[in-house]
């Protein structure tokens, strides 16, 4: 199978406008779709003239709106903008399986410029795709393309058996949307002959990603047949960083592997999926870090004691699982406190939901007494009794408790986090300033809490810390390798001079 194309998809109004894109990335991309749909109507006049403008092999698209473009005109319009298009020196031409015009199909021939035979489907992955996708592929002179809308992780799997079963056909193929981003970067996994993208912010359709996310953060090229994959499940997913410090760990190693984000709403179909990619391992986020031990063939200590996993990895012919959060949590207070010290000291910790328990476990580990304060108090006390704590309501009540537990105090809600960066769960609480402030929030960097205990004189560490650290610990689970992880991974990552590896 040839390795699949990047094709960068022009959606400007200007044939200028869509030139200087190309200029961009064009070290990136191997080829280009002209759609020409979104060009103004006097662009769409020189439209053959456009394949002139680039050395790179050109698609001429002109989209109905019933298949996800915006031409306006009438289908007769559309013909005839075709058959002007097809003048020009375009490599392929895409044309609907409903489209059909002998004249203009045997002018295409004759200038060798090859049909790609597409069909949308915008609401779902169709049950009979691998037929009508073996159909069109009888026709040796035309390119099958499905594009399909899975709209679940069960769609999902679909999506990827119909590509198991297509491994012998030439076509494009690719799942549209928030659950089928997975599907464009793994085109090479696919089988895709080409999968699409767009420049930031001129999306062409559900689900694309940028040239530079694609070959910077996920090496969209040398993702081949030997490629493993890792990855992380979640819901929602697309916001988190672990791809950023994960996909970073296997570049700055050399390691053929790609970390990939998966859209999850059922974890049991996931499993199926990842046992057909044979998927090597992949973190677990909210939320499924519960959902997810009913599936897997062996837990552990951390993951009985906090009942959430968060890594899961390929052993053995099964899945296995583990929960780094524990010791990412605990291993960056290794910095300020010895372990002897830990043992005598005395924390709070607010919240008392799945990211309290792993913490107060920890704590509780290394040898601290802890109070709890939470919101809803019943779940303060359910959780104190699990761990022989102290527990209170987080209020005035609570905050007066704290002056006996106040060492270090550590913040496990996302109160305070990017989008209500205003909130502070402790807006109450005057620190004294010999506080040890941790909160598990790390976006933004500097919490409003965190802000207040600086200023009151309070050493403050954030949740980067934890967050490069339990991706440490699973980085060295998936691949046996110690990672480069630093903490100024997440903000340098993407910066676009970074070339292609
Ligand atoms: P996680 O796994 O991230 O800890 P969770 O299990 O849903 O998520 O727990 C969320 C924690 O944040 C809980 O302690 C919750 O308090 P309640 O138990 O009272 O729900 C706390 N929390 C969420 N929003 C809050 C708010 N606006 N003010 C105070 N606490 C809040």
């Amino acid at each position: 199978m040839k390795k699949s194309q990047l094709c960068l998809v022009c959606t400007s109004k200007t044939i200028q406008e869509n030139i200087e894109n190309i200029e961009k990335y064009k070290d990136r991309i191997d080829c280009i779709e002209l759609r020409a749909d979104f060009l103004s109507p006097e662009e769409q006049s020189v439209l053959d003239k456009f394949p002139a403008f680039t050395n790179l092999p050109v698609i001429l698209t002109i989209r109905r709106k019933s298949d996800g473009g915006v031409f306006k005109g009438t289908e007769q319009e559309r013909r005839q903008l075709l058959k002007q298009g097809s003048r020009g020196d375009y490599a392929y031409i895409d044309l609907e399986t409903d489209f059909r015009d002998e004249e203009l199909e045997a002018s295409l021939k004759s200038r060798n410029i090859k049909i790609i035979r597409s069909f949308h489907d915008l609401e779902s992955v169709p049950g009979n795709l691998v037929k009508r996708v073996k159909k069109i592929a009888e026709n040796k002179n035309e390119i099958p393309k499905a594009a399909v809308t899975p709209k679940s992780t069960s769609d999902l799997l679909a999506f990827f058996e119909a590509c198991r079963e297509l491994s012998h056909t030439e076509k494009i193929i690719i799942g549209m949307g928030e659950f089928g981003v997975t599907t464009r970067i793994l085109a090479n996994k696919t089988g895709s002959m080409i999968s699409y993208c767009s420049v930031p912010g001129q999306s062409a359709a559900p689900g694309h990603l940028d040239p530079i996310t694609m070959t910077t953060l996920y090496r969209f090229h040398r993702i081949g047949k030997h490629t493993k994959i890792y990855g992380i499940i979640g819901n929602p997913i697309h916001h988190s960083s672990s791809p950023l410090i994960h996909n970073r760990g296997l570049r700055d190693l050399m390691i053929d592997a790609v970390y990939v984000p998966f859209l999850t709403d059922d974890v049991k179909s996931f499993f199926e999926i990842a046992n057909l990619l044979s998927i090597e391992g992949f973190s677990v986020t909210i939320p499924h870090k519960e959902e997810v031990i009913r599936h897997l063939k062996k837990t552990d200590q951390h993951i009985e004691a906090v009942g959430a996993c968060n890594t899961v990895v390929h052993r053995g012919n099964h899945y296995i699982g583990t929960n780094t959060d524990i010791e990412g949590f605990i291993s960056p207070l290794y910095t300020y406190f010895s372990p002897d010290e830990m043992k005598s000291m005395k924390a709070t910790v607010i919240g008392a939901g799945g990211a309290s328990r792993a913490c107060v476990y920890a704590l509780r580990k290394a040898g601290m007494t802890v109070l709890i304060l939470n919101r809803t108090p019943a779940k303060a006390k359910k959780l104190s009794e699990e761990f022989d704590t102290q527990w209170g309501p987080l209020d005035e009540t609570g905050f007066s408790r704290m002056k006996n537990f106040c060492d270090l105090i550590i913040q496990t809600t996302s109160v305070g986090m990017v989008p209500k960066s205003e909130q502070d769960p402790l807006a109450a609480y005057k620190f004294a300033g010999n506080e040890f402030v941790y909160d598990l929030i790390y976006n933004p960097k500097l919490t409003r809490l965190l802000e207040r205990a600086l200023s009151a004189g309070c050493k403050v560490l954030n949740g980067e810390e934890m967050l490069v650290a339990q991706a440490h610990l699973q980085f060295k689970l998936f691949t046996g390798r110690e990672s480069l992880f630093k903490n100024n991974y997440l903000s340098d990552f993407m910066r676009t001079e970074i070339p292609e590896m």
